[in-house]
């Protein structure tokens, strides 16, 4: 038996139920791994109640890293001891489990499993969102919402690597400063602030090429006024509500503009895609371009709270729970 953190109905953070869980030998094409840490990201929020389905019981958590302890038949890739590192639906929060072995990739020696549970799904989100969904180039400005957040602060140190003019916006005066010390040029308060006036004003009214926006139904429709004719909008979450509805009419008033709502598991479906997405992740923090900001740690135990925390505003970049 293992410690784990399961749910059997949908709610509020309460549901997160510690408890032992048995887990089973790997079956074909499976890996069994022994957790060191879980990633804790918004989507274990949507899940949890209920926004995002999942039949019960289910143990929470999208994310982990880990070392392998035993291999199922077929798998050829990995092997007892491997140190390794995935995303994928359900499982994460548990201190050993079972996953498919095509959804792991081998952890870089420089990367510790801690670092690991804090950036596989928020990092290779960024990779897609930067680099397949619009591709930011030099020269171009682009608006983040909730910069300082787990996604946030890995997307304005990659959009700044790049050479790009990185605009956030925040909801504390701490965010502000932790957002510029990671990669945005500026920052706006955005729950005092005008975003639309403050995007106007900092570009001289040119716009941004793009605007990546997880915040979803208050920051929406006026993220459209943030951007160029023919410009971008990401449409990647809603972690302040979905987006009620969408008038696709509003994309030509607004300047020609193209819209997406693109997720990780589409953009990663194919083994190829995944590895190269990590791949592109591991060489940006290998060579100290993005750093992970793990700022929080909890105890498996204390899930409950890690959720409170996350959903009450209370966490900045990545936050990862330990057994
Ligand atoms: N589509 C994909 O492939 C994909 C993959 C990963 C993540 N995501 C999305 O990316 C977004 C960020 O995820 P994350 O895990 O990194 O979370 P996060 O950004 O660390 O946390 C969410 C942040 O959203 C802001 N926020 C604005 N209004 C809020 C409200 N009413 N309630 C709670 N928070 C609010 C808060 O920052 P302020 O206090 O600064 O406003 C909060 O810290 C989420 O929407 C998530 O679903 C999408």
């Amino acid at each position: 038996m293992v410690a784990a953190v399961r749910v059997h109905k949908p709610g509020g953070p309460e549901v997160l139920t510690y408890e032992e869980i048995d887990v089973e030998a790997p079956g074909p094409g499976q890996i069994r791994i022994n957790q060191h840490a879980s990633g804790l990201n918004y989507i274990d929020t949507y899940i949890r109640s209920g926004m995002y389905p999942a039949a019960t019981p289910f143990v929470a958590g999208n994310e982990g890293a880990g070392e392998v302890t035993a291999v199922g038949p077929g798998v050829t890739d990995f092997k007892v001891g491997d140190r390794v590192a995935y995303v994928v639906t359900l499982g994460g929060y548990s201190a050993e489990r079972v996953l498919p072995a095509d959804r792991a990739v081998k952890l870089p020696d420089g990367i510790p499993y801690e670092q690991a549970a804090g950036m596989m799904l928020k990092g290779m989100t960024v990779e897609y969102l930067v680099q397949r969904t619009f591709k930011v180039q030099k020269g171009h400005t682009i608006l983040v919402h909730a910069a300082a957040g787990g996604v946030g602060l890995i997307l304005g140190q990659w959009a700044n690597h790049i050479g790009a003019t990185v605009i956030g916006t925040v909801g504390s005066k701490e965010k502000a400063e932790l957002a510029r010390k990671n990669g945005y040029h500026h920052t706006i308060m955005y729950r005092d602030e005008d975003f639309v006036a403050r995007i106007k004003e900092i570009t001289k009214g040119e716009l941004c090429e793009a605007v990546y926006d997880g915040v979803g139904k208050d920051t929406f429709p006026a993220s459209l006024d943030c951007i160029k004719p023919l410009g971008m909008f990401v449409s990647f979450g809603s972690s302040s509500g979905p987006i009620a509805e969408f008038n696709i009419n509003l994309l030509q008033q607004k300047g020609s503009l193209f819209a997406t709502r693109p997720t990780l598991n589409t953009y990663n479906a194919k083994r190829d895609a995944l590895v190269k997405s990590a791949n592109a992740l591991f060489k940006v923090v290998g060579s100290g371009a993005v750093k992970i900001p793990v700022n929080q740690t909890y105890k498996l135990k204390d899930a409950q709270q890690a959720h409170r925390d996350l959903e009450g505003r209370k966490t900045t970049g990545s936050t990862i729970l330990v057994p």
